[in-house]
């Protein structure tokens, strides 16, 4: 069972997704990561990122595993490398390939139907789990999200907003699971917001449906 938590990057969805299990007492589940994680094999094996063939053929193959808190590829330790302005970038690029969505899918489904869940994505409440009993879609501006990004991981604030309008477009524009709220998404713009309350808020709707 989960709970899907799913906007586009820097709506605060891996904090908010993190309280939220804590505060349940539900599993964390960070799809991104597990895209990430393909985007940096694709690299290391030198594959076209663009060819849909071979980067399915890597997530097929790859062992992503998670672990208190780390992400760990074909065994080893990726929790810092799959962070990389350079994976990010990538990233976007192999998550529009469906033969990587369908591996990665069936395993986020694995995975959640071993237990109690909140995950966090783009795809989870439209596609992954259509049925999940609740979705939330994070939004926030543009710029605030951007100054989120830039705090966290040191990069230029502009470099970061042109980055992140970039990777947005193509997540809302691909052909195979766009970026998109499901239709019965509770949608949370968290501008201004102070995380705390967002979380409440998802912890508060997450109780009213009984979970
Ligand atoms: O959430 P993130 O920034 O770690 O995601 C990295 C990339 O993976 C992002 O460009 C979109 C893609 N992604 C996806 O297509 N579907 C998901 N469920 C999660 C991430």
């Amino acid at each position: 069972m989960v709970i899907a938590i799913d906007g586009p990057a820097g709506a605060g969805k891996s904090t908010v997704a993190r309280a939220v299990a804590r505060e349940l007492g539900f599993t964390y589940l960070d799809s991104g990561a597990m895209y990430r994680c393909v985007a940096l094999a694709v690299s290391r094996t030198g594959a076209d990122p663009d060819d849909g063939d071979a980067a399915g053929e890597v997530a097929e193959r790859v062992r992503i595993e998670f672990d208190d808190g780390r992400v760990s590829l074909d065994g080893e330790d990726v929790s810092a490398a799959i962070r990389t302005p350079e994976v990010s970038a990538l990233a976007s690029r192999v998550s529009v390939h469906p033969r990587v969505r369908e591996a990665l899918v069936a395993e986020q489904r694995r995975l959640i139907a071993s237990g109690r869940y909140v995950a966090e994505g783009r795809d989870i409440g439209t596609v992954v789990s259509p049925d999940a009993p609740l979705k939330v879609f994070l939004g926030a501006s543009d710029e605030e999200r951007a100054r989120r990004r830039a705090a966290e991981t040191g990069e230029p604030f502009e470099e970061v907003l042109r980055a992140q309008r970039e990777r947005d477009r193509r997540d809302r524009e691909r052909e195979h699971a766009p970026l998109r709220p499901a239709e019965d998404a509770v949608e949370l713009d968290t501008t201004g917001l102070p995380v705390e309350e967002v979380v409440a808020r998802v912890v508060e709707l997450a109780r009213e449906r009984g979970l």
